[in-house]
């Protein structure tokens, strides 16, 4: 009888046509108020303001996702999740299945070892389509989830904030990026120095060095944006296709 109940919801869980899914999903006031009462989304440079629910650069993410509408979507680093979240919430928004390869070996601090605890995260905001990485860009690309990933709508790398990781990253997907996608790169427009892993490991922000290379690349499309430690859209140029 319950197996029979049981059955009977899943089939109705699964022949829910989009728009009501998407009726189902929170509105988004109420889900960035949710976001927005966690300190921590609301640092790292994203220009996120809780006094007027303004998610800043994540109005962005949300946009370009929406636009795109791309099956996957790569974020490589992030503090505590803002940016996987709103990709996510995106492509959940967009109900078409898409998902967000999210690649963090926790070097920071512990939050991203446990994958309930990473599950658990992200499910506290209703997101269930982010599957976490924890390694480095340098271990996913050789592993079978990478060799199985086909098209990359969107990339936002904001991982290792140094010239050499920046490229890395930058090499390692831009191949399986479509002409009609997208890779952003955050922390990108200026040289400064971090205290992000301890004060004995400072280093230097040389995304932007990375940057100015991409800039002389006639096939590429390279606009900054002069927002905190800024952001910077790079697109394949229509000639390129
Ligand atoms: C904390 S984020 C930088 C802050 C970022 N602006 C944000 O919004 O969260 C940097 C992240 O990159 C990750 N990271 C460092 N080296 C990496 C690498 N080689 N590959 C992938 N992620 C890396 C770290 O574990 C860290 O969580």
């Amino acid at each position: 009888m319950y197996s029979q109940v049981f059955l009977l919801i899943l089939i109705v869980i699964l022949t829910v046509p989009p728009q009501v899914k998407l009726i189902m999903s929170a509105n988004t006031t109420e889900w960035i108020t949710r976001l927005f009462e966690d300190p921590d989304l609301l640092r790292m440079g994203h220009c996120q303001r809780p006094e007027d629910l303004n998610l800043g650069m994540g109005w962005l993410y949300y946009a370009v996702a929406r636009l795109v509408r791309p099956e996957t979507v790569v974020v490589i680093g992030s503090w505590r999740g803002f940016a996987p979240l709103i990709y996510a919430r995106a492509l959940a928004d967009n109900v078409e299945d898409g998902k967000v390869i999210f690649i963090d070996p926790s070097l920071v601090d512990d939050f991203w070892k446990a994958p309930q605890q990473v599950r658990d995260h992200f499910a506290r905001f209703d997101i269930t389509n982010v599957e976490h990485y924890l390694m480095t860009t340098q271990e996913f690309v050789e592993t079978d989830g990478y060799r199985s990933l086909g098209e990359v709508g969107i990339v936002f790398i904001d991982g290792y904030h140094s010239e050499e990781q920046a490229r890395f990253d930058f090499e390692a997907f831009e191949p399986l990026v479509p002409g009609s996608g997208l890779i952003l790169m955050h922390d990108s427009i200026q040289r400064r120095s971090s205290k992000l892993y301890g004060p004995d490991r400072v280093y230097e922000y040389s995304v932007k060095d990375f940057v100015d290379q991409l800039k002389s690349r006639e096939d590429l499309q390279v606009f900054d944006l002069p927002f905190a430690n800024g952001l910077t859209l790079v697109r394949k140029s229509i000639e390129a296709r």
